[in-house]
């Protein structure tokens, strides 16, 4: 393959991942009847398993199965004041540059780092900026002169209430954790934890972002996966070394994404958000995108709780019974981008397979090779034929399945073949079907997705089956194994 060829085979990687999410019912773009809404996504009913899914397997990992971690659920909209103490309103900024013809704006840290000029320009001053696209000759995409840079806020601002002025100005949620530092007291108190203990928290995130792409990558409205771990001082280099190893498990080990797609990078000096002392990116490999970053971890030692109790004039400390001190905890912080783990997920799981046919013709499959615990569907029921001798038995066993409370689909359109391949898209790990011999000997033909092995399995054992496979490869036994 030479480079081009190489480069368009890799282009295509997020295409194919649009389509088929599209196509299956996973992700739809929002509002499509009125064209479509920039960059905004509604997930179908296959898209809404899978999110559940990684969402269990983050709340178990996280919260559920450790003894030093609670989870909190924030409102969105909180006192405005929230937003000048955390830094927000004053310093939560992107440089735009605007293009002087077509007055498209662009967010210049990205112009210069798809130029080439430089791998990270997120932490450039407007001056510098300015130094750069001088020295680089650079130009918008469609070929003009740029302005001048200038910062952005990024805060989404409405008002609440009858009037629309100053007094009713509220921001929606710039990073979903704030809700943590503001509760964190309320939670100390009436969960009576001591340091060192962890909240955390799923919730939605809004920003402002000048320019939206690639897909559910970055989007305006988005959820964030938040860890905020609550310790003393002293301890919180450690804690810090912990949590960067302990997140690196979560997706090589849970997730089970290849560790060569999986890399750390620390922030840059310049680069590093106001709150931050230090921060490390968790970066997938997406195809042709290259490496980007789906989780932050930072060490935000007191800065959040000291605004806020300067804000607010509510002391936030705890008390060390050991020490007898009194002082502000120092945070660490694991903030995922959840729609970027769906989306890493999709990158690592989407595979093109060569087979041949039983008639011998060379064909293209394509898997979704999911784990079993992500998977959307455990199994699907697919009667031979959709004669009545066949699909009310059929139908019968689906439903009897997920009274059981396993997630199983139905299919009775098109060939079996067909058939497979729209289970194998969508990464359903088993397909069961029932055939005229099932009338006989009361047995089905499982297929594994992964070796398209056929087997027959009684219906009494389909059971058994199953609780081996969750007990093999379910959620609980994969943790299990890290
Ligand atoms: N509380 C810390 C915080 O918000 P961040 O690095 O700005 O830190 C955390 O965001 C994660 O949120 C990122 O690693 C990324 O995965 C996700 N994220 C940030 N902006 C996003 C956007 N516009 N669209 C989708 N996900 C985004």
């Amino acid at each position: 393959m030479n480079e081009k060829e190489l480069e368009q085979s890799q282009k295509a990687v997020m295409e194919k991942i649009i389509y088929l999410t599209k196509q299956r019912g996973f992700i739809f773009p929002s509002s499509e009847i009125y064209g479509g809404f920039a960059a905004t996504y509604d997930f179908g009913p296959l898209g809404v398993l899978l999110k559940k899914n990684i969402e269990q397997a983050w709340r178990f990992w996280n919260v559920t199965s450790r003894t030093d971690m609670v989870e909190i659920e924030g409102a969105i909209f909180m006192h405005p004041k929230t937003w000048v103490a955390s830094g927000h309103v004053g310093g939560f900024a992107d440089l735009l540059v605007e293009d002087i013809v077509t007055h498209k704006r662009y967010r210049a840290d990205h112009l210069i780092e798809e130029a080439k000029i430089m791998p990270n320009a997120g932490g450039l001053s407007p001056e510098e900026v300015d130094e750069v696209v001088t020295a680089n000759n650079l130009l918008s995409p469609d070929g003009n002169a740029l302005s001048k840079a200038k910062k952005f806020n990024m805060l989404v601002k409405t008002h609440l209430g009858p009037i629309e002025d100053d007094s009713t100005l509220v921001y929606l949620k710039g990073e979903s954790c704030q809700n943590i530092y503001l509760d964190w007291k309320a939670v100390q108190d009436t969960t009576r934890r001591k340091l060192p203990f962890g909240i955390a928290q799923i919730g939605k995130a809004f920003r402002n972002e000048i320019t939206v792409k690639n897909f559910i990558f970055r989007t305006r409205e988005f959820e964030q996966m938040d860890i905020q771990y609550f310790c003393k001082p002293a301890d919180s280099a450690g804690l810090y070394k912990y949590w960067k190893e302990n997140r690196w498990n979560y997706y090589s080990g849970l997730l089970g994404i290849n560790k060569e797609h999986l890399r750390y990078r620390q922030h840059e000096k310049d680069e590093k958000a106001f709150y931050a002392r230090d921060a490390w990116d968790v970066e997938y490999e997406f195809a042709e995108l290259g490496f980007r970053e789906i989780e932050g971890v930072h060490d935000r030692g007191s800065y959040d709780l000291d605004q806020h109790s300067k804000f607010s004039g509510v002391d936030l400390t705890y008390f060390d019974q050991e020490s007898g001190e009194r002082f502000n905890p120092f945070i660490v912080e694991c903030s995922a981008g959840f729609s970027r783990m769906i989306l890493a997920v999709l990158f690592e799981f989407y595979k093109e397979e060569k087979v041949t046919s039983a008639a011998g013709e060379e064909d293209t499959r394509i898997v979704l090779s999911l784990p079993y615990h992500l998977a959307p569907y455990k199994c699907a029921i697919l009667p031979l034929s959709k004669k009545e001798e066949l699909s009310k038995p059929s139908f019968e066993l689906y439903s009897k399945i997920r009274a059981m409370g396993m997630s199983v689909d139905y299919d009775e359109a098109g060939s079996i073949g067909k058939r497979y391949r729209r289970q194998d898209e969508v990464g359903t790990p088993y397909c069961i079907t029932y055939d005229f011999e099932t009338l006989n000997d009361q047995a089905v033909t499982v297929r594994s997705r992964d070796t398209m092995q056929q087997e027959r399995v009684k219906l009494e054992d389909l059971q058994v089956f199953f609780a081996k496979a969750e007990s093999e490869q379910g959620l609980v036994a994969r943790a299990a194994k890290i």
